[in-house]
This record gives structure tokens, C-alpha cells and sequence, in this order.
């Protein structure tokens, strides 16, 4: 059985750390200490091979403003600023990383630099075997692969341009290359409607050959006006609990871990008093965006950067916040029991 990445379990106990102040001490004392914290969720390529209904790619405005390919030159540099201070790279996060040429680059930079837990985030229709092949070699340790529909119909209907048999033949090739790379994990992100929630319950019988390790169930947000926008989720509270409990009940039988809501009314009512430390510890980067606005990353290194910008002593101030002070901060609801990107 493949290992869960470190990052599961550090999320997992950021979770279960109620205090802030903990939180926020132990991170001050990590960055203090020159250890590793961020998750660095890298986009190489502002563009995508799909366009699933229910993902801003359908909404043309914004798509319009989606430009720029990672320079491969600037990657050594990219790495030599960021990766030092990596607990996790997450390749793929708002866009398609398969379209990048280099990623053979960016996980043997990343492996280089001993990031802990190495990520992609793909819909899988490009993956070849022989790149995944050298992917792994190069350190990738963990897939993500995104479903929008368990059947052929819904899958079509809702990922706009994705083949439904080349994304089986890659679950296939992942499967199989997880019988000779033990450390590697597969994961589903299987995003839901009301009206792809229901083929949910076929899903062991479709995917049960597959070797997946875990599923992640995340409810539809609106990201944008895209062509796919009943974000309404009132129709399915009441199948819900079953499905969800019945789904659990078969994937423990196949070991594989399911990070799902426990209901949907409680969580678009939930606070979201975890992402208060996801502040300090998300870093994204495309080829548009690196971290904070003014970094200044191709003049100037991340300690350099937070000595100017006195981070240490930002990050401390939330350990004498009091909880209402913190509670003021809060930015969006949580939509998963554990988010990851
Ligand atoms: C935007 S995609 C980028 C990575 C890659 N292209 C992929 O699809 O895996 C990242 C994740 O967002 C999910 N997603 C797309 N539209 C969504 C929506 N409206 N609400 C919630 N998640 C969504 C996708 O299923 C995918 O797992
Ligand atoms: S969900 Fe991923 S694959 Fe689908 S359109 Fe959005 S970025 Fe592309």
C-alpha cells in the first residue's frame, strides 16, 4: 500500500489544533528556524486542453485574461527561491500543468531540493506512460486526477472536450505503475452537482479496479460565470447521508480514504477557522503571479524578501490575537473537511 503524504497528516493536525495561537507559534518558530512550510501550488501554464462546464475555462471573459507560459530558464531560479521552504509542490491548481512541456524539470528540481511531498493535478486526458514513467523517477509521488461525471454521458456532458477512454487508459497506467512505484499515491477529485451527485453510488463499480488511495468529494463553488452555474445543493441534503455513508462503507473495504463533507448544510454554513494559517503557508505561483505581489523573486531571496517585509513578526502577532480579533479575519467558508488545493 502507498504511504499518505506528510501533508495529509500536517492538515489534518491543523485541524485538529484548535488554538491559534499554537498554530500561529508553532509556524513562527518554523519559519524562525529556516524549516519548510509552505505549500507551493504552481500553475506552469495559464491554459487549459478542456473546458469542463462547471470550471472558469468556460467563462470566456476570464479566460481572455489567462496568458503566459513559465519561462523553463527561469525554473533554477524559481526553485532556488521557493523550494527550500516547500513541505509540499502541488503542479496544477487553477489550470492544466499536462500542457507544460518541462514538467520533467520542475519534479527533478523539486526531488533536488528534498521537498517532502510532490503533487500533480491534472484531468489526465494528455498523460502518456512513458512521461509518467520519468515523472515518478524524477520524484512525483502523488496524482490527482479530476472527474466530473462517473458514466460516459455525464463525464462528456460535463468535461467539455474530455475523452472518457484515454482518462480509464491513464487511471489503468497509473494502477500499473503503482505496482512497481509502492510510494506512489493516486488520488480522485471528483467534483459534484445535483446533478452528478446521484451516479456517485455506481462509482466502486466503475473505478472499484483502479488502486486508488484516496477520493476527494468537493461540492461545486461558483468560480465565475461559467456555462454549468446550478450551484444549488438543497436538491441532494436529503440523499446525502446515505450515499456518502454507503460510499464510505465500500471505499474502507478497498482502503482507500475519502475526504468528504459530512453534510452539505453544515458546511455552507462552516466558518472557516482553519484558513486563517493557509494565509501564511499558501504560495501560488503561474507564470503571471509569484507568492506576494511584491516579492521581488528574481532580485531578491525569500528570507531577504520576509526581512523587509518584517513576515516573522506578522506571523507572531496572530499568537496575541485574541479569538474574536482572529474570527474578524476570517475570509471564506471551508469547503472540504480538508482542503489541499
Ligand atoms: C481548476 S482544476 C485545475 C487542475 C486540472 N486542470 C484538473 O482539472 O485537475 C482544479 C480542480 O478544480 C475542480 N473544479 C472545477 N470546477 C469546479 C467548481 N465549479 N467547483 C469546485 N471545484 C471545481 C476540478 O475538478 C479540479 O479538481
Ligand atoms: S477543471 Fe481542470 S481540466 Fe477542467 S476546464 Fe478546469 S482547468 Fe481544465
Amino acid at each position: 500500500m502507498s504511504k499518505k503524504p506528510t501533508t495529509y497528516f500536517l492538515l489534518k493536525l491543523n485541524s485538529l489544533v484548535k488554538s491559534h495561537r499554537v498554530k500561529f507559534f508553532g509556524l513562527w518558530l518554523l519559519h524562525k528556524f529556516n524549516r519548510r512550510y509552505l505549500s507551493v501550488n504552481f500553475d506552469p501554464v495559464n491554459a487549459c486542453n478542456l473546458r469542463c462546464k462547471m470550471c472558469y475555462f468556460t467563462d470566456e471573459n476570464y479566460v481572455k485574461t489567462l496568458k503566459g507560459v513559465f519561462l523553463k530558464e527561469d525554473l533554477p531560479l524559481w526553485a532556488e527561491r521557493i523550494l527550500p521552504r516547500a513541505l509540499k509542490l502541488q503542479v496544477g491548481c487553477g489550470t492544466e500543468p499536462t500542457l507544460y512541456k518541462h514538467l520533467d524539470v520542475i519534479f527533478t528540481l523539486a526531488k533536488q531540493y528534498n521537498v517532502p511531498h510532490i503533487s500533480l493535478t491534472t484531468n489526465a486526458n494528455l498523460l502518456e506512460r512513458e512521461s509518467l514513467k520519468q515523472w515518478i523517477k524524477n520524484g512525483l509521488n502523488e496524482i490527482i486526477v479530476s472527474l466530473h461525471g462517473v458514466h460516459r454521458e455525464s463525464y462528456k456532458f460535463f468535461m467539455g472536450k474530455g475523452d472518457y477512454d484515454k482518462f480509464h487508459q491513464a487511471l489503468q497506467w497509473i494502477t500499473e505503475l503503482k505496482a512497481t512505484h509502492p510510494n506512489l499515491s493516486l488520488r480522485i477529485n471528483y467534483t459534484f452537482n445535483k446533478d452528478n451527485f446521484n451516479e456517485l453510488q455506481d462509482f466502486f463499480e466503475v473505478y472499484g479496479k483502479y488502486k486508488i488511495d484516496t477520493i476527494q468529494l468537493r461540492p461545486i463553488r461558483k468560480l465565475g460565470e461559467t456555462a454549468y452555474h446550478d450551484f444549488d445543493l438543497a436538491p441532494i441534503y436529503a440523499q446525502f447521508p446515505k450515499l456518502i455513508t454507503n460510499f464510505k462503507v465500500n471505499a474502507k473495504q478497498k482502503n482507500i480514504s475519502i475526504i468528504a463533507p459530512e453534510s452539505i448544510e453544515r458546511l455552507e454554513n462552516r466558518k472557516n477557522t482553519e484558513s486563517l494559517i493557509f494565509n501564511y503557508t499558501y504560495c501560488y505561483i503561474s507564470p503571471t503571479a509569484f507568492w506576494h505581489e511584491d516579492f521581488d523573486w528574481k532580485n531578491e531571496t525569500y528570507n531577504a524578501y520576509c526581512r523587509r517585509t518584517d513576515w516573522s513578526k506578522k506571523i507572531l502577532e496572530n499568537v496575541w490575537k485574541t479569538q474574536t480579533q482572529m474570527q474578524a479575519l476570517q475570509t471564506e467558508n471551508l469547503n472540504y473537511d480538508i482542503e489541499l488545493n
